[in-house]
């Protein structure tokens, strides 16, 4: 049987931002992509950055970046973080109103889209526009802030839309964001995860090669 691969994507959230650059350096052998968690005070109770700070972690890496708007009518912004180098974008089924139209805008503007379920919305959102994205992002915590705790009751969910994604469009990447752990990460991935961000546990720890190596392993993979 063939395995699926594990991607890891650390959030730059819980990053140091006075020296985002030795940050993204400290990440780059080990992790796949760089989460960027945008937050607008609005669509969550929080605020991080923009598009500015989107392009300023651009040049200091070269892994891809997966740009997670957490932002209230995020098509205002979309071709402002895909000119600042965001490889895929995340927007909220909950603040899209025409999301298959704000999905044609993402890859208008040349990146991947992702579609992005707080915990309380179901799996079953994302069955109109399935065919449309290349990514489906799972929250396993309310989205806002960094260091909160897994739900584990979102397990059900990961799994319906590994379901759902193996018989309707198999090339859907499935992300789970909040909470991962080394306690955690072999639950989201055995329930059908492909990417896992991890924000706490990469940029908490001194060594973020062995964080990152040692989420790998707790999930079952070789590091
Ligand atoms: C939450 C963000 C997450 C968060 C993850 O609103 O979308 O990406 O930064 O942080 P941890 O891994 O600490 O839960
Ligand atoms: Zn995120």
């Amino acid at each position: 049987m063939s395995r699926r691969k594990l991607l890891i994507a650390p959030s730059i959230l819980a990053a140091d931002f006075t020296k985002l650059g030795s940050e993204l350096a400290s990440i780059e052998q080990d992790a796949d992509w760089v989460h960027v968690d945008v937050m607008d005070g609005r669509f969550v109770p929080n605020i991080s950055f923009g598009p500015f700070i989107a392009k300023a972690v651009k040049r200091s890496t070269q892994l891809p970046l997966d740009v997670h708007l957490m932002i209230v009518e995020p098509e205002k912004y979309i071709e402002e973080f895909a000119e600042a180098g965001a490889d895929r974008i995340g927007v909220h089924v909950e603040a899209c109103p025409h999301l298959h139209r704000t999905i044609e805008q993402i890859h208008g503007a040349g990146a991947r889209a992702c579609v992005v379920l707080n915990p309380s919305t179901p799996a079953s959102a994302i069955e109109p526009v399935l065919g449309d994205i290349e990514q489906i992002l799972v929250m396993t915590v309310n989205p806002g802030f960094g260091g909160q705790s897994f739900i584990e009751s979102m397990l059900p969910k990961i799994e319906a839309l590994r379901t759902l994604i193996d018989s309707h469009n198999p090339d859907v990447l499935l992300e789970v964001d909040g909470g991962i752990s080394e306690k955690t990460i072999d639950m989201a991935v055995k329930a059908g995860a492909d990417v896992c961000v991890a924000g706490t546990a990469v940029f908490k720890h001194e060594d973020r090669g062995k964080a990152i190596r040692d989420l790998r392993r707790a999930a079952g993979y070789q590091a």
